[in-house]
């Protein structure tokens, strides 16, 4: 009879184990009951990046990579791009249901009243150098902010977690579009609670004498849109930058300091900034074949293809990709959609690309609208951790309900030194250097 489990024999010793199978899945801890010897610690499951470790149980976003599904809390990503807004999808994610009118007033009315920041936030932003990136800006000024909140240290607490996760997400465009403005030499503008989410962001960053900045409906509806999709994707390396900083029970402001942190790098949220600079490289479409080349032998990466979980078309680039023509019927179109198109066509029948399976991401096309949008490169993580912080703020939330999770503490291989004994200076020899991929020095 078929039994939930996996049964291993330790080829070393020749002795069997039964290791109990749940959701899929085996607890890595059963493996050290697997010793060579009585004094082995046990085996161990060895997984750099994690890409088939599952470190929590969670019920906020699904991904099938193989078929390209992606859904937050069993809503489809394409029914949630069409029909809903970037607050009531902020609602779902965080408390797992769509809100009715009254509870949707009340979030709104909530996350909008948490819209302005301390006026010294203003003092420190000035403190940066004229061409500060704004994401390095953002990761300074989202951890400061705990220093603002200390009640947010209670993490166990239900009304202080409900409190900080207003303040975040109503927060983040105000932090974003500060910013922003101080990098253009700007006046900061504050929130107008008359206008949508995004409307207001739209306004704190290009409101310039007008009494009042009027977005464009579709510009707004579109940056809505992209919310939408970034607002959430399972255990990705932000993510679990937030988690891991969350499980040592840090305040939600330095755990979502380290998500943004995370999402800064090009591999991740920076990678919608890459796709632009690699687009404006190539330039032309006659210059593409030669560009891909270089992809494939290894020197560069195609940016915006490719991901740890789709082996798929990402469904938010197939969104996105529509979205795009929409904004430039109102803002005309961005001449790197030609190159942008046409370089997804070849590599797409391209056999380095299909046998590896890498489609394009959410950040193929996402910078070209910002871009259209009057966005500069350097806003487009920033972008994308405004959005962000609704699903961060679900899996803190999360974490610290979990009575299963415990501080983050992975184990390592130890493949330096064995145990040697300190040498005076002056007897020391010229040091060689390990050379071996590990251990190779800066
Ligand atoms: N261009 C060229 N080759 C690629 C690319 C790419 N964009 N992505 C993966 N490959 C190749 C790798 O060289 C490797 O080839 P090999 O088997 O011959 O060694 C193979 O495909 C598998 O790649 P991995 O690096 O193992 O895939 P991994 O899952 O670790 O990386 C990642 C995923 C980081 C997203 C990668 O595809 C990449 O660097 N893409 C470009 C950056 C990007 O667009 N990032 C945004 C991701 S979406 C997001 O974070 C919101």
């Amino acid at each position: 009879m078929a039994k939930d489990t996996l049964d291993v024999t330790d080829g070393r010793t020749g002795a069997r184990y039964e290791l109990p199978i749940e959701l899929g899945a085996i607890r890595a801890i059963d493996l050290r009951k697997i010793k060579a010897s009585a004094d082995d610690i046990g085996l161990r499951s060895y997984d750099p990046g994690l890409t088939n470790t599952a470190s929590c149980k969670s019920a906020i976003g699904y991904v099938d990579g193989e078929r390209g599904v992606l859904c937050y809390r069993g809503y489809a990503i394409e029914e949630l791009a069409e029909k809903s807004d970037y607050l009531e999808t902020a609602y779902l994610i965080v408390k797992g249901e769509l809100p009715d009118a009254h509870h949707f007033a009340m979030w709104r009315h909530n996350i909008t009243t948490h819209s302005m920041v301390h006026e010294n936030i203003k003092k420190f932003m000035d403190g940066f150098r004229y061409d500060a990136h704004p994401m390095g800006m953002l990761v300074g000024t989202v951890g400061a902010l705990s220093t603002f909140y200390p009640d947010a240290k209670n993490v166990l607490d239900l009304e202080s977690r409900r409190l900080q996760t207003r303040r975040l997400i109503g927060k983040m465009p105000t932090l974003a579009a500060f910013a922003y403005r101080r990098s253009r030499g700007l006046p900061y503008v504050y929130p107008d609670n008359e206008l949508s989410y995004t409307g207001n962001f739209l306004s704190m960053l290009f409101k310039m004498t007008e009494l009042r900045y009027e977005p464009d409906p579709v510009l707004e509806r579109a940056v809505d849109v992209l919310f939408i999709l970034q607002a959430e994707h399972e255990q990705n390396c932000s993510t679990n930058a937030v988690r891991c900083v969350a499980s040592a029970r840090a305040d939600p402001y330095s755990a979502v300091a380290a998500g943004v942190a995370a999402l800064y790098g090009p591999l991740h949220g920076g990678a919608n900034e890459a796709v632009i600079r690699m687009l404006e490289e190539i330039g032309t479409v006659a210059r593409i074949p030669e560009y891909l080349k270089g992809c494939k032998t290894g020197e560069r990466r195609l940016m915006g293809f490719g991901h740890r979980i789709y082996r798929n078309y990402d469904p938010r680039a197939r969104i996105i990709k529509e979205l795009a023509h929409r904004v430039f019927e109102v803002t005309g179109k961005n001449p790197l959609i030609d190159v942008a198109l046409e370089l997804e066509r070849q590599a797409l029948e391209d056999d380095y690309f299909v046998s590896r399976k890498l489609f394009p991401n959410l950040d193929f096309y996402s910078g070209v609208i910002y871009q259209a949008l009057g966005m500069p490169l350097t806003m487009f993580p920033v972008l994308f951790a405004i959005a962000r912080t609704a699903g961060w703020m679900a899996h803190w939330a999360e974490l610290v309900r979990d009575p299963e999770q415990r501080i983050v503490r992975p184990r390592q291989i130890y493949v330096g030194e064995g145990a040697r004994s300190y040498v005076p200076i002056e007897k020391r020899p010229e040091p060689v250097m390990r050379e071996d991929a590990v251990s190779r020095t800066i």
